[in-house]
């Protein structure tokens, strides 16, 4: 078996509800954190981890992405005639830097209906799906990490993280048996329970390393939480059959797909800026010195 994964497949066609009005006309992918769109962080981890092509699952309305992800032309002359090499070539480092591929999920039936999509692009081999909803800041990109494990051990692996018991219910649960330092052998797992029915507070976070037996069992899940064809339900339906593994990467995760996660990462990812940094800390102080309002 091939020890190296090179697939990388990012869902893109959600609705983006929880971030309304504004994901009426922009796709929440796009919606930036200081200057460049969430999903750009999420690519850029893909491919520092070594990956070598992505596929959008998109859907209606997200024209923005692929527009995003190609040459600008016209852009770019105006830039290279004004003598802007710096923003030239921060626009095109991206569109260079990853063969990028589409299909559409023609109706938005789940996560799980969304991986399927991804079959053909996958063919036989392990490959990786990762969330835009989830970002992670780390010295060794979160992916990385997880593919580190896969080289010694081919399984699937999803990221985890611990939550606050009270929020088990926006996430997928796992129970697993802690086997090495930050790592579980995954014994279950629930799509978004009920606190009183969480397994544990250890939740899914937006990295999977799948084999392309998920898209058999995918096909063969019911519709779950929501009425979506869920991939937890997915992955559960596959634990009697591989190993699959939760490990608690190290890093700082931030949520974008709600509104005060939103908020927050933008102003974690600001003060992160050597260029914002100081400006932005005396701004803020400023601010709740006056009370917060303005
Ligand atoms: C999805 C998954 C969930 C996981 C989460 C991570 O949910 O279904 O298991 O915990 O992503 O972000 P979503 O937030 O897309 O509804």
């Amino acid at each position: 078996m091939r020890n190296r994964i090179t697939k990388a497949v990012i869902p893109v066609a959600g609705f983006g509800t929880r971030l309304l009005p504004v994901t009426k006309t922009q796709p929440k992918e796009m919606l930036p954190l200081v200057d460049r769109p969430a999903v750009q962080y999420v690519v850029e981890e893909a491919v520092t981890s070594g990956i070598e092509s992505i596929l959008f699952v998109t859907g209606r309305g997200k024209r923005a992405i692929e527009d995003y992800f190609d040459y600008a032309v016209e852009l770019e002359n105006e830039l290279q005639n004004k003598g802007r090499e710096r923003l030239l070539e921060e626009v095109r480092r991206i569109v260079e830097a990853v063969d990028i591929f589409y299909v559409r999920q023609k109706r938005p039936r789940g996560l799980g209906d969304a991986v399927l999509r991804a079959q053909r692009f996958v063919g036989k081999e392990s490959f990786a799906v990762l969330l835009a909803d989830d970002i992670v800041l780390s010295p060794v990109p979160c992916l990385a990490q997880m593919l580190e494990f896969y080289a010694q051990e081919p399984a699937i692996y999803l990221a985890a993280m611990p939550v606050p018991r009270e929020e088990v219910s926006q996430w997928g649960i796992i129970k697993g048996k802690e086997v090495a330092p930050s790592l579980y052998l995954v014994e279950d797992l629930v799509e978004k329970p009920a606190v009183e029915e969480a397994p544990s507070n250890l939740a899914i976070v937006g990295r999977y390393l799948l084999s392309p037996s998920i898209f058999e069992a995918i096909s063969k899940v019911s519709p779950g939480k929501g009425g979506e064809i869920q991939l937890t339900d997915a992955l559960k339906s596959l634990l009697s059959r591989e190993r699959i593994y939760a490990y608690c990467f190290s890093g700082k995760h931030f949520g974008v797909g709600d509104k005060i996660s939103y908020l927050k990462a933008n102003i974690a990812f600001a003060l992160r800026r050597e260029e914002f940094a100081v400006p932005l800390r005396e701004f803020l102080q400023e601010l709740l010195e006056e009370g917060g309002k303005p």
